[in-house]
This record gives C-alpha cells, structure tokens and sequence, in this order.
C-alpha cells in the first residue's frame, strides 16, 4: 500500500488537547483532577444570543447562505470594525470562518506560495505553524523578549527574501502579553518595508486588564496589508459555535472565499443569527466576564508570586505563564499525577522553560489548585 501525506504525517497532535484528554481520562476515572489547561471560557453563552439563534431556526433560517456569510453580519463586523478598532472596513472585506481558526488557515492558504516563510513569535499559539504547513509554506520561529513579551528590532533577523507573512497575537495565547504600539509600529514598518502581509489574531482583544487593546490594522498604512482575525468564541463565551471572521483587503478575503467556497461553504446559517445578536445586543454580558476574569487572574498571579514563580505580564486572555525550573513537560506530567492538576507545557509553545495556567475556571477551583500546587 502507498504511503498518506508526508505534509499531514510530519504535523504533530496538539500538545494542549494531549494534556486535556489525560485530564479527562483520570476524571472519568474517578480521580478529582483540575484542570487548568483549559482554553474556554467557563461561562455559558448570553441568553439573548441564544434565543436570537433559536428565533432564527424556527424561522426557517436552515438553508445554505452566502459563502462569506450572511450579509447582516458581514454589516455589523464592519460597523464593529469603524466602531472599537480604529480601521475602515466594507462589507465586502470581511468574510465570516468557522471560528478564528478557520479564518487563519484560509488566510495562509490564500496568501502563501510553496516555500513562502512565515514568520511566527513565539511563544506562539499551537496551530499557527500547522496552519502555515497545511496550506505549504514554511515557519521561522523567532522569540519575544522573554521579559516583556514586546517585539524588538531583533525580529529583522528572521526577515529573508522568502517571507510573506507574520503572525501577531494580541493579547496573547500563552503568554497573556499585550503588544505595546510601540511593539505594533515596529511589525507595521518592517511589513511596509519588506512587502510583507501581517496576519493579527486578536480573538482575545476584548480580555485586558488595565492595558490598552491596539489593532494592527489601524496603523497607518496597515490596514491594505494586515489579515485581521477575530472571532466570538472568547468574548461571548460560543467556543462551540464556530463562528470567527477576518477583516483584510478584498483582493485577500477573495481568494479566502474561494477556499471556503470549496471546503466548508460557510458557516451554520442559524449561528450567524446568533453572532449577529452578540455584536448588536447589550455588551454587558462581555464586561461581566471580563471583570470576573480580572479578578482571578489577580488572584492567581498573586497566588504564584508567593509560591516563588515569575510570571509573564499577565495583562490580556487567561493564561498565566509561568516560568519554571526545569523540564516543563516533566513538571507538568508530575503536578497532574501527583497533586491532579493539569496544566500546559511551554514546548508546546516553543518555549521550553514555562507552563501555560488557565484561569478560565471558577475561583474555587483555582484556590485548591494554587494549594495543591504550593504542596509538590
Ligand atoms: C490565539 C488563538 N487564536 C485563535 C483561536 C481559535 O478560536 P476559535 O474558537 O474562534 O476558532 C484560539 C482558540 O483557542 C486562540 O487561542
């Protein structure tokens, strides 16, 4: 028999649904496992988005749709857009994913040739290089300041005639950083100088504690050449849904449309009703669930400095990340095994060294792990 795809074969499982299914295998054994390697909310969507969805279904909104999504909620994107992230954008430069993740993945598939390099900071989120090897380019890895988590002028090493593309993400999933404009100013001018396309996954920029979100797009120049992604998973707790988007030039979100034609068509019909009530409806529900998160990623912060781990800046998403000495994939597999707290190893996101601790879990759950932990 002939072999399957060398391309699929050479991509690694993601490190933190590994971790997250030994977690569950140990709870289903009855063992009272914590896990902190969550990457969900753990709120349940508003209501009214719910009942919009619901609405829509009985309305008989069960059909296919446009492959870009349904006009209603390219219009309120763009109109989000104007209104929170300082860029304009027409209906017809916005094209509706299923989830963020969607959105990036047929964001390298319509940008990058065979060999086109991306570069990628890291630590980075698990399935951007996936993403960038799926759709036949190729990552350079480049690290952030592992202080600040800011970019520097060092990035201009891992520019080559062969880049196309790099990946921002703001605020951050691990690191919890939040990109300084500064930090922005520096991607927006090596991209304008080097013809390079920016692609910034801001699907957590509504979870920042005291730091300012900054979108890439709105610095100048930026906008005809950034691959805004964003999303409703993390705001409006829809993890499930699927429903993400990307905001980009038209001549991009084209070639982004042909890959949805092709693959999925588009996303559920009846959810986009839904996504349409989160981003008109009350945003109460958005700061309700910021503020909660605020509070515990105080807690927790606090709760490790007196343990004795640094931490990154912990100003966005929610995730701490911790440095540790030693193996972190050996610290991590120890903590779930002797103490029943999972957590994520920074090798997953190519940076030996940390462990990634979700906070998106209740208080209650938070303190006894922070106890459990105080007791390896
Ligand atoms: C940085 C980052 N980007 C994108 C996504 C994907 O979000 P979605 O659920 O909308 O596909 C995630 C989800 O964990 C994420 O952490």
């Amino acid at each position: 028999m002939r072999g399957l795809s060398e391309k699929i074969a050479g991509i690694v499982p993601s490190a933190t649904i590994e971790i997250s299914n030994a977690a569950k295998r140990m709870a289903q054994e009855g063992i009272d496992v914590i896990s902190l390697s969550i990457g969900e909310p753990d709120f349940d969507t508003p209501g009214h988005i719910r009942d919009a969805c619901i609405d829509a279904l009985r309305r008989g909104e069960t059909h296919y749709a446009p492959s870009s999504g349904i006009p209603e909620l390219k219009e309120a994107i763009a109109a989000k857009v104007a209104r929170e992230n300082g860029f304009a954008a027409a209906p017809e430069e916005v094209i509706v994913t299923c989830g963020a993740k969607d959105a990036i993945y047929e964001a390298m598939e319509a940008v990058l040739n065979p060999a086109d390099e991306v570069i990628v900071l890291d630590p980075s989120w698990v399935s951007y290089e996936p993403c960038v090897r799926i759709a036949g380019g190729e990552v350079r890895h480049h690290p952030l300041d592992g202080e600040t988590f800011q970019i520097d002028d060092s990035v201009l090493e891992a520019v080559t005639t062969r880049t196309r593309m790099i990946v921002v993400n703001s605020p951050s999933n691990p690191s919890g950083g939040v990109l300084s404009r500064e930090s922005l100013r520096l991607v927006a001018d090596i991209c304008r100088d080097h013809d390079i396309i920016a692609l910034s996954d801001e699907i957590y920029e509504k979870l920042v504690y005291g730091a300012e979100h900054v979108s890439l797009a709105s610095i100048d120049g930026m906008a005809d050449r950034t691959i805004t992604v964003n999303g409703f998973s993390k705001a409006y707790a829809m993890t499930g849904w699927r429903i993400g988007y990307a905001v980009a030039p038209q001549r991009i979100v084209r070639q982004m449309e042909k890959v949805q034609q092709h693959t999925v068509s588009h996303p559920t019909t009846f959810a986009m009703y839904g996504a349409v009530a989160a981003l008109s409806g009350d945003q109460g529900c958005v700061e309700q669930m910021r503020s909660e998160f605020e509070r515990r990623r105080d807690y927790i912060v606090g709760a490790l400095r007196d343990l004795g781990y640094a931490t990154a800046p912990a100003d966005g998403a929610f995730y701490a990340y911790v440095r540790v000495d030693g193996d972190d994939i050996e610290i991590a597999r120890r903590w779930l095994r002797e103490v029943h707290v999972a957590v994520t190893p920074g090798t997953a996101f190519h940076t030996p060294g940390w462990l990634r601790i979700s906070y998106a879990t209740s208080m209650e759950h938070l303190r006894e792990a922070m106890d459990r932990i105080g007791r390896v």
